[in-house]
């Protein structure tokens, strides 16, 4: 029987977890494996912390802390956030563990001792002012491929390519600033060239054809351009000892060390699990042709897991290379790149705090908007409209209804389901084609969650909600229950039904909700054997045993209280969260993380990129010919007394004169203001600032400094003059 070892990248331990991080390969791992182990599938989940390499150490640096200090709070936090998030790993475990460490270390072991690697004494970046070699993320430059001028030695986080260090233009050290100098040291290579000509290498290659495109294009331009040796050593102290004589003062390269983190937290895995096999059971997940090893990982991770990981398995023999790795494209953030060391981004501990309880509407929005072959972005208004009108409106409207008419119609209990089977023939033609809907829903949900399109998977799934919703929109059982009680019951019956197909369809996507419905049903002992009947019908529908299945749900059963799965979320809950961003990215500008070394040059590509605010959605003409913008011209200006950032300007329009209370007593002297044309929106509703009716307001431009200045019309604009 066929095993599913299914593996998330191991999140670095060097800060919190963001939305990106969870739309990259958490969600969809766990989505993915709960629709596996629904459908009764031997199935491991494998992830933990990564806690070595320079991210670590430099995080550690900036934090004031040890790096044993900064990798124990962050795994704390991490973990918390995955379960928070009903992420619901197999085993959860850390690369910092003894038992990674000695599996680290035989991996390497053995592989020196089969005369894989290459001893190569090479020149490398050197900072002489801190006295130590620049591995990875210790040096930074400008990326060959796209111009970031934070690109790392090893990689650019900007277009996810992997680098070597002498490929960085204007190379610099991260430590101090200086320019490195070359020094020459012993370091141990990875014949990636030679070892992409073994036979197991090869025969894996081919399956790579089959994968997501642009996981193939990334595969192939790698094997193209022609691969070469990676060392596998790094001269650092933190990390993994190198095991050998004469490499006192190097470890193993964190990139060899990780993805062996897999097989350390199987390994440990088991060993928790006790037993007399408990040492031994890990190689058969590891090791035998029945395995099906998938990674989920994000883009910038491809090289690792689809070449460098698979080389050093099939090296090693006898272990199982993956079957997919199903990587995710990158999440932007309101139109721009998630960026740490500027606070762009959501972390997922915020969100609680913002937005409690609703878990499952970011799980829903993050499948909705996957970055699955391209990327995508997450804006707290589409957040909005699609907890709004998809599952306040559609899911949680359609079960809500059900609920409530069974409570006033039926006494709160499931029809007798003869009611459901015996409608009169004028609903006929309505049942049949929501059966229908709900088959081929069924159908499409099976066949895409098996070619990993979880994103149209969810759509698939919110089918049988929309469904249900237009069966009683046509069957209208409130308005019949008066007349004919008993077709009011049965077409209540039907709804029932489905609102407990979507509490098996939704649990991989929205966990918590499927559990709200199970318990609205009084559907609390379902058994794994019926979830996973209900998953293989749908593979199809020819067989599909339940679609009249009277069994589903038991006539009689009573029903618990109905309660609505979702509330909508208001504009003064989403304003704010938006706001913060928007200041964030407009007038923090970059953070201490990337000032400490980063040149002054403030052209570089990615502020040229980040400064901008993205484009709000379109507006009809209509609505823009609401705003009555004009030329106005200050008369006198003067602070408002208690109030630093405010001033009360004099404005004339020609026909008429007004007050304006403006937040720009930072940034303009009241006296230079006098005479100085602007534009006024002149029907915005009259406020009251500071017990001051402000009639109107000054439009402003916003530069990436965070810095405000007017939009001046033209010296030629008359006062009073309509701006269109
Ligand atoms: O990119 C990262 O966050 C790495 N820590 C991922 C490692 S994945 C695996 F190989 F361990
Ligand atoms: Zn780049």
């Amino acid at each position: 029987m066929t095993r599913y070892l299914v593996t998330a990248a191991l999140p670095y331990a060097n800060g919190p977890i963001h939305l990106g991080h969870l739309a990259g390969c958490y969600l969809p791992a766990d989505v993915y494996v709960r629709w596996l182990k629904a459908r009764g599938e031997e199935v491991l989940l494998i992830c933990g912390t990564d806690e070595h390499g320079v991210a670590i150490e430099l995080r550690a640096r900036k934090e004031g802390c040890t790096p044993t200090e900064l990798v124990d709070r962050y795994y704390t936090q991490i973990k918390k956030s995955f379960d928070d998030f009903g992420i619901e790993f197999s085993h959860f475990s850390r690369t910092s563990r003894p038992i990674h460490h000695e599996t680290a270390t035989d991996f390497f072991r053995s592989l020196y001792e089969k005369g894989v690697f290459e001893e190569r004494v090479t020149e490398q970046f050197y900072d002489e002012e801190a006295g130590q070699f620049l591995a990875d993320r210790y040096l930074i430059g400008v990326c060959p491929k796209c111009s970031f001028d934070q690109a790392y030695g090893d990689q650019c986080e900007r277009c996810g390519s992997s680098l070597s260090p002498d490929e960085l233009i204007k190379p610099r050290s991260a430590l101090s600033g200086a320019t490195p100098v070359l020094r020459s040291t012993r370091n141990w290579f990875l014949p990636m060239d030679k070892l992409a000509e073994g036979s197991v290498f090869r025969t894996y290659a081919e399956r790579v054809a089959n994968w997501r495109s642009h996981v193939r294009g990334q595969f192939n331009s790698w094997i193209n351009q022609g691969l070469m040796a990676r060392s596998m050593t790094r001269d650092l102290n933190w990390g993994i000892p190198v095991p050998l004589k004469g490499a006192e003062g190097k470890v193993l390269y964190v990139w060899f060390d990780a993805p062996i983190g897999y097989i350390s937290a199987t390994r440990e895995y088991f060993r928790l699990q006790g037993g007399v096999d408990s040492e031994e059971a890990w190689k058969t997940w590891w090791q035998s042709p029945d395995t099906q090893l998938v990674h989920f990982i994000g883009k910038d991770n491809i090289v690792f897991h689809t070449i460098i990981f698979p080389m050093i398995l099939a090296e090693q023999g006898s272990y199982v290379l993956p079957a997919q790795v199903p990587a995710n494209e990158f999440l932007n953030l309101e139109g721009e790149k998630i960026s740490t060391s500027r606070n762009h981004a959501i972390w997922l501990h915020e969100y609680l705090v913002d937005l409690p309880g609703r878990q499952d509407e970011l799980r829903y929005v993050l499948t909705a908007i996957a970055p699955e072959s391209k990327d995508s972005d997450f804006t707290w208004l589409d957040y909005q409209a699609r907890v709004n009108n998809e599952l306040v409106a559609i899911l949680g409207n359609f079960v809500n209804r059900v609920m409530v008419l069974t409570h006033k119609f039926c006494n709160g209990r499931v029809p007798d389901p003869a009611t459901g089977h015996a409608l009169s023939v004028d609903l006929h033609p309505a049942l049949e084609s929501c059966w229908l809907e709900v088959d081929n829903a069924r159908e499409e949900l099976y066949a895409l969650m098996g070619e990993f399109r979880l994103r149209e998977a969810q759509v698939a799934m919110m089918r049988l909600a929309r469904a249900g919703n237009k069966f009683l929109a046509e069957t209208e059982p409130w308005k019949r229950v008066k007349e004919d009680p008993q077709t009011a019951a049965g077409i209540l019956y039907v709804g029932l039904q489905i609102c407990a197909h979507l509490a098996v369809a939704c649990e991989p996507f929205l966990p918590a909700t499927s559990q709200k419905i199970r318990g609205q049903l009084g559907w609390n002992t379902l058994s794994a054997e019926f979830i996973r009947e209900w998953w293989i019908d749908c593979a199809s529908t020819s067989d599909c045993r339940d679609r009249h299945n009277p069994h589903l749900l038991g006539s009689e059963q009573e029903l618990g209280a109905a309660v609505h799965l979702f509330t909508p979320i208001s504009n003064e809950q989403i304003q704010p969260l938006r706001d913060r961003l928007v200041r964030f990215s407009t007038a923090q500008g970059e953070s201490a993380d990337a000032q400490a070394v980063q040149s002054k040059n403030q052209n570089n590509t990615e502020m040229e990129y980040e400064k901008f605010v993205p484009v709000k959605p379109e507006v009809a003409y209509p609505d823009f010919e609401k705003l009555d913008l004009r030329v106005a011209q200050i008369r006198s200006a003067e602070r408002v007394e208690g109030a630093d950032k405010l001033l009360k300007l004099d404005i004339g329009l020609g026909f008429e004169q007004r007050v304006v209370v403006s937040g720009i007593a930072q940034y303009f002297e009241p006296e230079g203001l006098v005479g100085q044309k602007v534009v006024l929106l002149a029907n915005l509703a009259p406020r009251k600032i500071r017990g001051q009716m402000s009639q109107g307001m000054i439009l402003l431009a916003e530069n990436s400094d965070g810095r405000l200045v007017f939009a001046r019309p033209d010296a030629d604009a008359e006062p009073g003059a309509v701006i269109r």
